[in-house]
């Protein structure tokens, strides 16, 4: 097979076979390929597109490359959420152990920060002692005594992942949906998965801030995660303003702990329980939402929950009474009365990594202790010196990092509707 004829019959927008989209893939997991070739098929991709079908044979290869859990002698169901990211995102802390409270189990595979969204892993790592790098013996294991785990992805999950996502990162190809099915899935699937539940964002703090884009790409998802015989349901969730209060690092462990105690922000108590419950019913341990929810509130509200984190924390080696302490460097003051017109959530995400709480660079290390928690929301009438947001920094802000706080939250004279959280849902 020639690689030069492939990569030119994708340019011309023509459909390549299975065992072609193997030859390329497994040929580039090798090093068969370089990666000047694979750049090229990367932007054919992202200019052409690929069918359903297509784009299934990619992601089935790149899975391929790597190895996928077994669980033969595990008799509940395994499963797992994946969110496309945004910022306050700390769904996937409360939801793991909530899942294995309701008999699931979770092999959660996440990852760290990327661009202005938060990473469930650096979130976790500000629990002293925590580890994200767990073998694939330890995941078993934990799965085993606990029931749910959460790890990073180690060499052995979707390898070709790993290469070509970082290819696509430097050549402009990450805004493909078929890229970006094949990269999800290829991670998670790898989990050995009976059920997903997809949490696909858009808003202004989203990796896909148009609805339509966003609706796409989880209809995407959907189709091939189940075509490969793993029951997908995704949401459609708002970005367009944070998850919650809390945005950071250690004050999003922080947030979690308060939910998984029963109290917290109700938006992210509501977007927990709804995504429970929709694997809840993927796996037939429930018949209804109502009954789901009711199941899983149940969970957090009787304290099981809270209990199942402390083992899985225990069991990565964390020690919670040990959290990275979030410091008070700056408060935001509205200048004017209003209504919160608009939030540019990016700009908040941004922020943060202008603070030390994410990273410029892979090499850079990330402070567990920057975040900020965001005491207003879309929709809230406001009073001329209200606080708007509370910034963790323990040097305090600048002028220019005041600005640009302050431009992420706009403040009009007419009322303005509250915004709705879940949008829709897509399942075959
Ligand atoms: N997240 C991924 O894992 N892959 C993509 O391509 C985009 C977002």
């Amino acid at each position: 097979v020639n690689v030069v004829g492939l990569i030119a019959r994708k340019r011309d927008g023509e459909t390549l076979a299975q065992t072609e989209i193997e030859f390329l893939i497994n040929g580039y997991a090798e090093d068969r390929i370089p990666d000047y070739q694979m750049s090229a098929l990367a932007m054919a991709i992202l200019l052409r597109g690929m069918s359903a079908q297509e784009t299934a044979h990619l992601t089935r290869a790149m899975l391929a490359t790597g190895t996928t859990l077994e669980w033969t002698d595990v008799n509940e169901p395994i499963v797992d959420k994946h969110s496309t990211g945004g910022v306050g995102d700390k769904i996937s802390i409360i939801l793991s152990p909530l899942l294995a409270c309701c008999g699931l189990r979770v092999p959660m595979i996440s990852g760290r920060g990327l661009g202005p969204t938060g990473g469930t892993l650096d979130k976790l790592e500000s629990i002293a002692g925590f580890r994200t790098d767990l073998s694939l013996d330890e995941i078993q294991h934990v799965i085993r005594d606990v029931g749910c785990v959460i790890t990073g992805a180690s060499a052995e999950i979707a390898p070709a992942d790993k290469r070509l996502y970082a290819l696509r990162d430097v050549t402009a190809t990450v805004e493909s949906i078929p890229l970006i099915t094949a990269s999800i899935l290829s991670k998670k699937l790898s989990e050995g998965l009976d059920a997903l539940v997809l949490d696909v964002k858009f808003g202004t703090g989203a990796f896909m801030q148009n609805y339509d884009q966003a609706k796409l790409l989880a209809r995407s998802l959907v189709d091939v995660a189940d075509s490969m015989g793993v029951k997908t349901t995704a949401l459609l969730t708002d970005m367009n303003q944070p998850l919650g209060i809390a945005c950071g690092n250690a004050n999003e462990i922080l947030e979690s702990i308060d939910v998984l105690s029963g109290s917290g922000p109700a938006d992210v108590r509501a977007l927990t329980l709804r995504l429970a419950g929709e694997l809840l019913i993927s796996c037939k341990v429930c018949s209804e939402m109502t009954a789901a929810i009711r199941l899983a509130a149940a969970k957090i509200d009787s304290g099981e929950a809270l209990k199942k984190f402390r083992a899985m924390v225990r069991a990565q080696g964390g020690d919670l009474d040990r959290i990275c302490k979030p410091v008070t460097g700056h408060v935001l003051v509205a200048n004017r009365q209003g209504y919160i017109a608009r939030i540019d959530t990016r700009k908040l995400g941004m922020a943060i990594i202008e603070l030390g709480g994410g990273r410029k660079q892979l090499a850079d290390e990330v402070d567990f202790s920057v975040g900020l928690d965001m005491l207003v929301r879309v929709g809230d009438p406001i009073t001329s010196d209200q606080q708007l947001l509370q910034v963790y920094c323990e040097q305090g802000i600048d002028q220019a990092l005041e600005a640009m706080l302050r431009s992420a939250i706009e403040i009009g004279d007419a009322p303005v509707s509250p915004l709705k959280l879940i949008h829709e849902t897509i399942q075959n």
